[in-house]
């Protein structure tokens, strides 16, 4: 069976609900969709949900109401270690390299998740031909690299599940404007490559240059939804994340 047309639903979520501790509801009903190709940016203040999003959608926070489906399954209640089997890839915001493994190595457990090592090889040659940096330096510990390339360390490595839904928690935290742009040049060649994408930012221009949709989520709820200019180009969304009072049309 061949997999859905371009343009599909890929992700869906309805009215989610989740929290950490009992009677405290951190996503307080999110709606959102994701279409197969497409980037989509979650933006938002500091506390606003987005990591929670992104981790209750990867099963490490239980959903208390709502729906979350992936390529038409149902992915509520799924445990986080079968996401990978789902067609799901996620990095964390923080934590998402094995330092003391070489890029290598790190590439290889995220091939495990996969349960087989059909294809190693070759996964493994795409991973360094769309990071040539990393090639040059696959024997080094991911935790010698420089912030950028570890951030290309924990995409690849992801990737080497093969995704089809891929989850960004910050991709570009604490690196240099210039890395910025580096890092969502790949995101965009990634997406090229036929994966759903889904990032939650700060660089919110960046992140929005990129993207063909996005959503600004606040105290746990989906605010404001629209095609990527018009997030851009809407004042309310340049006052608050995009450094500037003017609409950038
Ligand atoms: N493990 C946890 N246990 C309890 N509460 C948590 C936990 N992680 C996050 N929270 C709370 O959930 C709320 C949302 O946090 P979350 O990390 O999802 O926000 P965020 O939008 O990703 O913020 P940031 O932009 O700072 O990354 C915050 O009030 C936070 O204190
Ligand atoms: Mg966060």
């Amino acid at each position: 069976m061949s997999g859905p047309a371009p343009g599909a639903a890929a992700l869906v979520v309805g009215d989610l609900v989740a929290g950490y501790v009992a009677e405290v509801d951190i996503l307080r009903g999110v709606g959102l969709e994701v279409r197969e190709r497409e980037i989509v940016t979650v933006l938002g203040p500091n506390g606003a949900g987005k990591s929670t999003l992104m981790k209750t959608i990867a099963g490490l926070v239980p959903v208390r109401s709502g729906s979350i489906r992936l390529f038409g399954a149902d992915l509520v209640g799924v445990p986080a270690h079968r996401m990978v089997s789902r067609g799901l890839a996620y990095v964390p915001q923080t934590g998402n390299v094995f330092a003391r493994l070489s890029i290598q190595e790190n590439l290889e457990i995220g091939a495990a998740a996969r349960g087989t090592r059909d294809g190693f090889d070759d996964d493994l040659e795409r991973m360094y031909q769309l990071f040539p940096r990393l090639a040059e330096r696959r024997r080094q510990p991911a935790g010698t690299l420089s912030g950028g390339e570890r951030q290309m360390v924990a995409v690849a490595r992801a990737l080497m599940s093969r995704p089809r839904l891929l989850m960004l928690d910050e991709p570009s935290a604490g690196l240099s404007p210039l890395l910025v742009g580096v890092v969502f040049a790949k995101v965009r060649e990634v997406r090229d490559l036929g994966l759903t994408i889904l990032v939650v930012e700060q660089n919110a221009r960046a992140a929005l240059a990129i993207s063909d949709r996005g959503y600004v989520l606040a105290e746990g709820r989906d605010r404001i939804e629209g095609e990527a200019a018009a997030l851009l180009a809407n004042p309310e969304v340049g006052a608050l994340y995009l450094g500037s009072r003017q609409a950038l049309g």
